[in-house]
């Protein structure tokens, strides 16, 4: 099934033209954008190698700075994972007393470009709900490493029962991140809090709608990213709502009203309406608060 990309593409418009656009849009608040780019952190962080492999007690740090706040929470790590499975899903999980949370972060793929020019994205049953399909690939990264943590996280939050749960992670993380948490809630977990950066469209409309009625979502966009805009609408992807779309320009410090809140699994008024899909914006990729995916290691064989 590898059809034409310009094909698909052109298909994708059509359809998105027949969907109505956004519900109602509003910028956020500046309680809210610390929360974000406090969140965003730990995602940063999932990037680092001492943190994705760590030593269970230590704390979660960042080079280049790309971290400061968790850092000065003394964040410890009490689970990691990389290497560990086919699908080399890799990130941590953290407890961070001060602000009484429980993180459990992924980082996103080294090959996001290989995923980018893939143009295949197979679906697969998650069994969460009627007819919903999850992207294949992220479903798998998640199951991959599902029992481990599902146990990890639970005997945690027993032992912290005021303690909330935060999923988290940027890029190919933040589409395992959605797909995670949305299982979790199911399992044990029902409030637990998505902060997705730059993730892909994981799931088809009934699995966004059924995960979008779970609250708790923070799903960011930057600019033209392309990320976002893949898998595309035409293959049958959708995105879980809302959007917080950031219109900052790369690179800068984001300020509140350049931050909107978008309804819907469509929106042509955010991410999705700043054209195809394209490899030059990939600046925009980088930048969601900070650089995002700045811990990358030096030798990866392919860096975002
Ligand atoms: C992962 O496995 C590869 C090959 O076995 C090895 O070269 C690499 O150092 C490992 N990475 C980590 C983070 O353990
Ligand atoms: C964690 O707890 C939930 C809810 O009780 C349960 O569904 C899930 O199977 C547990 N996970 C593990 C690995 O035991
Ligand atoms: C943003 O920062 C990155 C990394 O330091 C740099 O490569 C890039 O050129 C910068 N972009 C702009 C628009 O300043």
């Amino acid at each position: 099934m590898r059809s034409s990309f310009l094909a698909l593409l052109s298909a994708s418009l059509a359809l998105g033209h027949a969907i109505p656009g956004k519900l109602q849009a509003r910028d956020v608040g500046s309680d809210e954008l610390s929360q974000f780019s406090f969140w965003v952190q730990y995602a940063a962080a999932s990037y680092c190698l001492d943190d994705y492999t760590a030593n269970t007690g230590a704390s979660v740090s960042c080079s280049d700075n790309l971290c400061p706040q968790v850092e000065a929470t003394g964040a410890k790590i009490i689970y990691d994972f990389s290497n560990t499975t086919a699908t080399d899903t890799a990130g941590y999980i953290a407890v961070d007393k001060t602000n009484k949370a429980v993180v459990l972060a992924f980082r996103g793929s080294y090959s996001v470009r290989n995923w980018i020019a893939d143009v295949e994205f197979p679906y697969t049953d998650p069994k969460l709900c009627d007819g919903c399909f999850a992207e294949l690939g992220f479903w798998s990264s998640w199951t991959a490493v599902r029992d481990p943590i599902s146990k990890v996280l639970n005997e945690t939050i027993a032992a912290n029962h005021d303690y909330e749960l935060v999923v988290t992670g940027h890029s190919l993380g933040a589409a395992v991140a959605t797909l995670a948490a949305a299982d979790l809630r199911t399992k044990g977990h029902p409030s637990a809090t998505l902060y997705a950066y730059a993730a892909p469209r994981v799931a088809n409309s009934a699995l966004a709608k059924f995960i979008t009625a779970q609250e708790n979502n923070y799903r960011f966009t930057h600019t033209n990213d392309p990320v976002p805009k893949l898998p595309l609408l035409a293959m049958g992807y959708v995105h879980i709502s809302p959007e917080y779309y950031i219109t900052a320009p790369n690179n800068a410090t984001v300020s509140a009203s350049e931050v909107q809140v978008l309804q819907g699994e469509v929106n042509w008024d955010g991410n999705t309406g700043t054209g195809i899909p394209s490899i030059g914006a990939f600046a925009a990729h980088h930048w969601y608060f900070e650089e995002a995916d700045g811990c990358i290691g030096s030798g990866t064989p392919l860096k975002v």
